[in-house]
């Protein structure tokens, strides 16, 4: 299985078909969200919220990128990998802004970077390609700039802020931005944007006229109560499945139901550890007497 490249990405907004881009933020789910086809993994800094529990992403670290970042890359095998940079991680200088987006490749694995902002950031972007480091620019709703938005709040309402999202969005094209990601804007301007630039587009709130979309991952898969915006879907209720599981555990554990024999080692020298774990004849280390005894 080959990875899908940045060249793959940019000729998806004339071939088709649509960019299907996701958040991930460790292996196990990198794995599962590959398997169903994605075609990006974002390690997102939104994994402040949603992994950390904050309730911005302005706390996270360029280490805390790179560290979940490892994760990510280290499986996968065909979909294309690309880590945030974090707020405060670029925005001082495009020499800042190569620096970040390097230890995020070299450091986290990624094969791209995404920056948050328009214009002002051509030039950070115009540096970072420049590096040979792709780059998604990210404009709309800009979480980073939560405190100047003030709220997470849908921009580009009316003619004068979509023209000036426009603008952004040439700029940034010209600059080098191999894709850019439109976040929470009226579904007319996404398409009006799609239209209007010859890199692709991918959604988020954005309306279904851009080339791709891309949700967080817990947020799809239903799993992230606390909060549910206009522009999620849920594909599936893995949040219920998850404590409905977890109940008949707890159940079953209190009872003494779980475990049985068929989930308990024999005393001889050939117990093996099955299920969706390695085989292992003997027991694997941890599991039993240190070898030589
Ligand atoms: O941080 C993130 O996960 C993002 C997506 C929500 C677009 O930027």
């Amino acid at each position: 299985m080959s990875k899908i490249t940045v060249p793959e990405l940019r000729a998806r907004k004339l071939q088709g078909p649509k960019i299907a881009m996701v958040t991930a933020y460790d292996a196990t789910m990198a794995k599962l969200l590959e398997a169903g086809g994605a075609d990006v993994l974002l390690v997102g800094d939104s994994l402040g919220m949603v992994v950390q529990g904050l309730s911005n992403t302005l706390p996270v670290t360029l280490d805390e990128m790179c560290y979940h970042g490892r994760a990510v890359s280290r499986v996968a095998v065909r979909a294309h990998v690309m880590g945030d940079l974090p707020f405060m991680s670029y925005q001082s200088s495009p020499e800042r802004a190569v620096e970040s987006a390097g230890k995020l490749l070299k450091e986290g694995g990624c094969e791209s970077v995404k920056l948050e902002g328009g214009r002002d950031f051509a030039e950070h972007v115009r540096r970072i390609t420049a590096a040979s480091i792709p780059v998604m620019a990210h404009i709309g709703l800009t979480p980073q700039s939560v405190h100047a938005m003030g709220g997470f709040k849908v921009q580009g309402r009316g003619a004068e802020a979509a023209d000036r999202l426009l603008d952004d969005a040439k700029s940034l094209e010209q600059a080098g931005a191999f894709a850019l990601l439109l976040e929470g804007i009226p579904s007319e301007l996404g398409a009006r944007i799609t239209a209007s630039v010859s890199i692709p587009t991918v959604g988020i709130g954005a309306g279904p006229g851009c080339d791709g979309q891309v949700l967080v991952c817990y947020d799809f898969l239903g799993m992230y109560p606390d909060l549910r915006p206009r522009f999620v879907k849920h594909f599936a209720e893995v949040g219920e499945a998850i404590v409905t599981a977890t109940r008949a555990y707890v159940s079953e554990v209190q009872s003494g139901a779980f475990p049985t024999e068929a989930h308990s080692f024999g005393a001889g020298p050939k117990a093996e550890l099955t299920g969706n774990r390695p085989v292992v004849a003997g027991l694997p280390p941890g599991y039993g007497p240190a070898s030589g005894e």
